[in-house]
């Protein structure tokens, strides 16, 4: 039977969300409704609320989310009522070209959840914000979307896993393929890059730089395994990395900012055969202008990472196992937790940049 819950909802461009009724049917054939437990806020929870995204309000915002699976539709098989998942905003289909080439990571017919949710007595259609919308005390998602994790791991740190830190333990782990020595330099530490800093430590780089214009996140940085820390207000960053790598440059260099300015420093603080992986979300407007001439004359690969590009169902399990192990501190990441109605709040704050990441629990 359908039920009501609270979720919040961005009804109009630059206005502010609000706490509403929802109405989230039973799930159909292939999907599921999964009973949040945790849900972060995000850059681009805010990116849909200001309409960066597209037009299609009202939004159901949330999509950084842990919960229970409670009920699951007609043919679903991977996932049962009362597995604890994480959920994740691109369910691969296993059978496109991307798929079949083994780079599923780039899907072409990714399953999400679709508008199912409504107001409540209105009957207007939700868009999930990234077919997930987990603002809210339940929400329907494609089965494909849930990965079941140790329930044994905190709901506030492992729903971090389905956005923003995959996308930097991703970005240095599966796109910049940090390997066992390396050096790695993350420009930009707030929730993604400094994830990527966990990351390179995982892989076992020798040396990590981190980069930022914030002393509290550089220090935050220093706690996730940096080795060194560069505040690019005060130092030329290019010439930091290169000091700090016999002159070379690093072997890979993570932009998790979105800038120009912050990429070509990128693109010259790594090593002639380095990668430079860009992890950071530019705007449609921003444009790159490089000599093509220093193209022509450095090696390596010029990368970037969507979603780190993670195999949900390869990469989640793996992360919680090394977090409950102490291998991997996702608790870090988790600045506050906060009710359901402050998400408006938290917006405030992580625009001040005083959090990685404030996080909603139920
Ligand atoms: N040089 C170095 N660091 C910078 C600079 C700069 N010029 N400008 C901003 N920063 C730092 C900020 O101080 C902050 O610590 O970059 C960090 C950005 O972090 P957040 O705002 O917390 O964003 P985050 O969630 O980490 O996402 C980073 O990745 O997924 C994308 O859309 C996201 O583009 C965004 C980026
Ligand atoms: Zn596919
Ligand atoms: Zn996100």
């Amino acid at each position: 039977m359908a039920q009501q819950v609270q979720g919040v909802v961005a009804v109009g461009k630059g206005e502010p969300v609000r706490i509403e009724t929802i109405t989230v049917p039973d799930p159909g054939p292939g999907e599921a409704v999964v009973d949040i437990q945790a849900c972060g806020v995000c850059h681009t929870d805010l990116h849909y609320r200001e309409g960066g995204i597209n037009d299609d309000f009202p939004f159901l915002l949330g999509h950084e989310a842990a919960g229970v699976v409670e009920s699951v539709g007609a043919g679903v098989t991977d996932v049962a009522p009362g597995d604890f998942v994480i959920l994740n905003w691109r369910a691969v289909c296993g059978q496109c070209r991307a798929c079949l080439r083994g780079r599923p990571w780039y899907c072409f017919n990714t399953h999400n959840a679709t508008r199912k949710m409504t107001l409540a007595g209105k009957g207007t259609e939700l868009t999930p914000a990234l077919g997930i919308g987990a603002f809210a005390e339940k929400t329907l998602v494609a089965a494909g979307q849930c990965t079941k994790v140790d329930p044994a791991a905190s709901p506030a740190a492992a729903g971090l896993l389905g956005c923003g830190v995959m996308a930097g333990i991703g970005a240095a782990i599966n796109t910049g393929n940090v390997g066992r020595g390396d050096t790695v330099a993350v420009i930009g530490c707030g929730g993604v890059g400094n994830a990527a800093i966990a990351g390179a430590r995982l892989a076992g780089a020798a040396k990590i730089i981190a980069v930022d214009i914030d002393d509290r996140k550089l220090a935050t940085a220093t706690g996730l395994g940096a080795t060194h820390t560069v505040n690019s207000r005060e130092s030329d960053p290019v010439e930091a990395i290169r000091d700090l790598t016999s002159g070379f440059g690093a072997d890979v260099v993570i932009e998790a900012v979105g800038r120009p300015e912050t990429y070509r420093q990128a693109f010259y603080a790594r090593d002639l055969a380095g990668t430079v992986v860009l992890v950071g979300v530019p705007t449609p407007e921003m444009q790159l202008e490089l000599p093509l001439i220093d193209v022509f004359g450095r090696g390596g690969a010029l990368k970037s990472s969507w979603y780190g590009d993670c195999l949900p169902s390869r990469d989640f399990p793996m992360l919680i196992d090394l977090y409950l192990q102490g291998r991997l501190d996702l608790d870090a990441f988790v600045t506050e937790t906060i009710p359901l109605q402050d998400v408006e709040k938290a917006f405030g704050r992580m625009h001040q940049g005083d959090v990685l990441r404030s996080v909603v629990v139920f």
